[in-house]
């Protein structure tokens, strides 16, 4: 059979695509391109040397910021309040492409890399069964016999020199990294010890402590229905508008200021914690300025509503569930909520720190006469006093009845 395997050009995925032959596959390489720092040419070739059939090499770069961290933008998501979820929304940016050039390769199955311990696995696998269901799904990392050999890193290392797979230059790698345009993840190694903190030198996406610059940065970022449209440096004045240039362009900024990291303790999907330590530069400010452009232009039981929904969308992205009708139906709640987020938010860059500092909406509903004590669009303060009195009225019964039963 014809499989595709998900390689990233790494020890892992190498033994995998070798392995696979061993077990009578073709096997057909598909390498995703989210904008993570890597050799996709020098993958290319190692792939095509130890026997794939063909290689594609995908920029998916466009549509990860557009189809994926975009509407997580325009909902605020972030699940157990700190986790920007880098990672959870790139699995199915990647899987919808390579269920595509499975089926466009007519091939039956598809593969991948990832642990049976972890998220990621859900992931793919949910994308893979919801966009094409005939096709089936090796997990060698769940698979006996490859379990059997591969009890540990000197086994793969052995069967790599076996099969002639370049070896990884230097040590093993320190921790297990999942790296993509929007964020870095970091995990195990000396991570495993929660009560242990992450060294200085682990950030890569942000710049070290000591040179944060000492005077602050402001960026305009302009919205059109909740999506970012332009942003630009009221310092450099340099502008962006393209989706993909704005997005990084954020990141430049955010990586100066030290942006971004998060130092986390998460519940796994599968029932596990886990020690993580992120990167999310850009998101970061895009998030602090988007809650701030729904502070003037959301009506607010609009907000009461779609706060209810953040929570549960990043759960399901989280949990892989991109592709299923429930997300279908909340990302058509969240556009909805979006239809007149408009304007532009300044935000302050300084010291790993971001902050709203000023916002004009053309479709504002803040009103400075409202708020102030003049008597416009009748809002009488007089009528305030029938308001209160009548909100008291189950305030006053309920003490009542802690009064007649001695509970106070
Ligand atoms: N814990 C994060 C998540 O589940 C990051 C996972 C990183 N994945 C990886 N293969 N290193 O989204
Ligand atoms: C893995 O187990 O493959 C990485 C971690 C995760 O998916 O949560």
């Amino acid at each position: 059979g014809k499989v595709v395997l998900a390689y990233s050009g790494g020890l892992d995925t190498s033994v995998i695509l070798k392995w696979l032959q061993d077990q009578g596959y073709e096997v057909i390489c598909f390498i995703a391109d989210v904008g993570q720092t890597d050799d996709f040419e020098a993958a290319r070739v190692k792939a095509l040397s130890l026997g794939a059939t063909k290689v594609y090499v995908e920029n998916l770069r466009k549509e990860f910021v557009t189809d994926f961290i975009f509407p997580a933008v325009k909902v605020n998501a972030i699940y157990e309040s700190r986790y920007l979820l880098g990672t959870s929304l790139a699995r199915p940016c990647i899987a919808r492409r390579q269920i595509q050039i499975a089926i466009a390769e007519d091939a039956q199955f598809v593969s991948h890399g990832a642990t049976g311990k972890g998220n990621d696995q859900v992931r793919f696998e949910l994308t893979f069964y919801a966009l094409a269901p005939h096709i089936q799904v090796i997990a060698p990392w769940r698979d006996d016999a490859f379990i059997e050999s591969f009890k540990g890193r000197s086994d793969l290392l052995a069967y790599a020199r076996e099969k002639g797979i370049a070896m990884p230059s230097g040590d093993k790698p320190p921790y297990s990294m999942d790296d993509n345009l929007m964020h870095i993840s970091y995990e195990s190694g000396d991570l495993e010890d929660p009560a242990t903190a992450p060294r200085e030198a682990i950030y890569t996406k942000t710049d070290p402590r000591e040179s944060w610059p000492d005077t602050p940065e402001t960026v305009r970022i302009e919205f059109r229905d909740g999506t970012p449209v332009n942003v630009t440096s009221e310092t450099t004045k340099e502008s962006h508008s393209d989706p993909l240039d704005l997005y990084l362009f954020l990141n430049e900024v955010a990586k100066r200021h030290g942006i971004g990291r998060v130092d986390i303790v998460e519940n796994r999907f599968v029932g596990i914690k886990s020690r993580g330590v992120y990167e999310t530069p850009g998101a970061t400010i895009l998030r602090c300025a988007h809650i701030d452009i729904e502070g003037v232009a959301m009506d607010r039981e609009v907000m009461r509503l779609r706060d209810m929904l953040s929570p549960k969308f990043s759960e399901l992205v989280y949990n892989g569930f991109w592709f299923a009708p429930e997300m279908d139906f909340l990302l058509a709640a969240v556009d909805k909520s979006q239809e007149l987020i408009d304007g532009w938010v300044d935000v302050v860059c300084f010291k790993s720190n971001c902050m709203a500092v000023a916002r004009h909406s053309p479709t504002s509903l803040y009103s400075a006469d409202l708020s102030s004590m003049e008597n416009v669009d009748g809002y009488q303060p007089s009528d305030a006093g029938g308001f209160i009195r009548i909100n008291a009225v189950r305030l006053k019964a309920h003490r009542k009845i802690l009064l007649a039963t001695d509970r106070e």
